[in-house]
């Protein structure tokens, strides 16, 4: 004869594998309507490419479809505080990347969201190293001569970028001050439309993530002068690093990663982190991201943890970098 302890173990295995155990009815059945996935850029630029590519795989796994919003402004923090006010049931989500949920901590003093506490991680998406990058018949030829150019004439030569604490922009603080120049700054928003400033030689340099450059690079509308990692990238074979060119104090790379509010049940934030797991597995998406040069995360840098950490350090990391060059 069964035990009580049995019958409770045994119905609780069972209610268990039918997923009725601390599983409110939402979560359960989730998602049952469309999904909204706000990109704090215009659509083209790199988080909007990063965030369908994922998102149309998800959505084939979730049974739902990823509808994507392009919320522009602020270089990405209004778009963020809307994602951080949303309601937490798992159908308002948010592709975040290293300058919404990191380095515009440093930036803004009144920032509406605080990336740690106020949004739930759900996964890392790509990694993308950052590029320097001109207008094709920007005068100097390589890295050296951009140097020198950039430091002998910052009073003329101006830089795109996607709005204040945007990837484009903290990555080319980071650069001026290397070089110790203030060129004028081109706000756009976000680096879809600051390419094609670039690429119409509007404005003169941009730092911007491999997503956005290679088919630029490769079209010969743009030149790059470097690449910001310690390795050369299989997309751009040819595209020296920042080390081999002579610059090697300038080594920086991104991140754009999936959010939801804080308070997002558990159960749904596991089916997301699942659902885009999955995404990276699939062949098409794998490829898709590779010939765009981004870096897909492993297993161990897929979890909702790995993310928070992730967070949690590139915060410390750009108050550091950002503070002291103002
Ligand atoms: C974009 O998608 O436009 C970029 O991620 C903007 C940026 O952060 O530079």
């Amino acid at each position: 004869m069964k035990t009580l302890a049995r019958m409770i173990a045994a119905g609780s295995i069972a209610a268990a594998t039918l997923g009725l155990v601390a599983l409110p009815v939402a979560a359960q059945d989730y998602p049952t309507r469309n999904i909204t996935m706000i990109i704090p850029f215009a659509a083209g630029g790199p988080t909007d490419v990063i965030a369908r590519i994922v998102a149309s795989d998800m959505s084939k796994t979730l049974g739902q479809q990823i509808v994507i919003e392009n919320v522009v402004g602020a270089g990405g923090t209004t778009a963020a505080g809307r994602a951080a006010k949303a309601a937490p049931d798992g159908y308002t989500l948010i592709m975040g990347h290293m300058g919404t949920h990191a380095a515009s901590v440093a930036l803004y003093p009144k920032l509406a969201y605080n990336p740690e506490t106020d949004f739930e991680p759900v996964m890392l998406a790509a990694g993308t190293p950052i590029l320097i990058l001109a207008r094709k018949d920007f005068e100097p030829k390589d890295l050296k001569e951009f140097v020198a150019y950039l430091k002998a004439n910052e009073a003329k030569v101006n830089q795109a970028h996607a709005g204040i604490g945007a990837v484009s922009h903290v990555t080319c603080e980071l650069l001026n001050s290397v070089l110790g120049i203030k060129p004028t700054g081109v706000p756009f928003n976000g680096t879809g439309p600051a390419m094609n400033a670039l690429v119409g030689g509007q404005v003169d340099y941009m730092c911007d993530q491999i997503v956005n450059a290679v088919p630029q690079i490769n079209g010969g509308t743009i030149k790059s002068y470097a690449i910001a990692t310690p390795e050369r990238n299989p997309s751009l074979p040819d595209l020296p690093t920042t080390l081999e060119a002579g610059l090697p104090a300038y080594q920086v790379s991104a991140w754009n990663a999936i959010f939801a509010p804080k308070g997002t049940p558990a159960p749904i934030l596991a089916k997301l982190n699942a659902a885009a797991a999955k995404a990276l597995d699939d062949e098409n998406v794998r490829k898709r991201l590779l010939d765009l040069g981004s870096d897909i995360p492993k297993a161990e840098g897929r979890t909702r943890q790995a993310l928070a950490a992730l967070v949690k350090s590139d915060v410390a990391r750009w108050k550091s970098v950002l503070k002291p060059t103002n």
